[in-house]
């Protein structure tokens, strides 16, 4: 029986980017050291996905815990944002890239907030790949905001109780309208969510490895799409079913 295999590339990958800390730790250097090395694997990711023709990704760059890391960490981290924000936007924009930011913007100060914003502006007419950050993300978080918005909308009279089901709920998430997540990727060797897309990952492929994420390079990412498009993905149904279906 031929089994059927999930198309070969990912439409919509999630990247956590973990391992920084221990990769500037081998190297007797402050954990901004490794931060700062993440930043180039973040551009040969983005290179191999215009590469693949994915059409989304989304990169877990700042969590909603992240806050309580070392002030100087955190201090590093929003200079090194900056700094990306004014150096690469130009490129990404060159190259078609759609860059969005989705989380708790309010909570970064007035001068990232508006780089993020110019970002996102200048670069919304472009449609090669679209490059989601989450930053002050929580999955939990982005559920919670789209229940208010459900009950903001039940409350003005927009929308009836016995309306609420998962489209109503999911078109108030962060990442509506876009492709369902394939493919989750995480990684430094950690095999666990950490609150990351909790509602889209409901069906995405899980991928991890240890490869520490300033060494992950575009041949890690062939990789990752290779075990991809091995994967058989039944959504609750049976293996003859799919096949019989595609
Ligand atoms: C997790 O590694 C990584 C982060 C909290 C920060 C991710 C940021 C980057 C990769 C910088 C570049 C990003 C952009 C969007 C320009 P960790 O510090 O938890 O590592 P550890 O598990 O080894 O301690």
């Amino acid at each position: 029986m031929t089994k059927a295999k999930a198309p070969r590339v990912p439409r919509h990958i999630a990247i956590v980017m973990d391992g920084n800390g221990r990769w500037a730790k081998a190297r007797h250097r402050p954990r901004s050291f490794g931060h700062n090395a993440g930043r180039r694997a973040v551009r040969e990711t983005i290179e191999a996905c215009l590469r693949e023709g994915v059409q989304v990704l989304t990169l877990f760059a700042f969590s909603s815990e992240n806050w309580q890391r070392p002030q100087d960490e955190v201090g590093a981290l929003m200079s090194l944002f900056v700094r990306a924000l004014d150096k690469e936007v130009d490129e990404l924009h060159g190259h078609g890239v759609r860059l969005r930011f989705i989380g708790e913007l309010a909570a970064f100060d007035d001068a990232l907030r508006e780089r993020m914003q110019a970002a996102m502006e200048r670069t919304a007419g472009n449609e090669r790949l679209q490059v989601n950050i989450a930053v002050s993300y929580g999955g939990r978080w982005d559920i919670v905001q789209a229940s208010r918005r459900v009950a903001a909308a039940v409350a003005c009279g927009e929308l009836r109780v016995d309306e609420i089901d998962e489209a109503a709920l999911g078109q108030r998430m962060s990442l509506a309208g876009l492709p369902p997540l394939d493919l989750f990727i995480r990684t430094g060797g950690e095999c666990r969510i950490s609150n990351f897309l909790l509602w889209q990952v409901a069906y995405a492929e899980l991928y991890f490895t240890d490869t520490l994420w300033p060494d992950f390079d575009q041949a890690c990412l062939r990789r990752a799409i290779e075990d991809y498009a091995r994967r058989e993905r039944r959504y609750g149904r049976t293996g003859e079913q799919v096949a019989n279906a595609s």
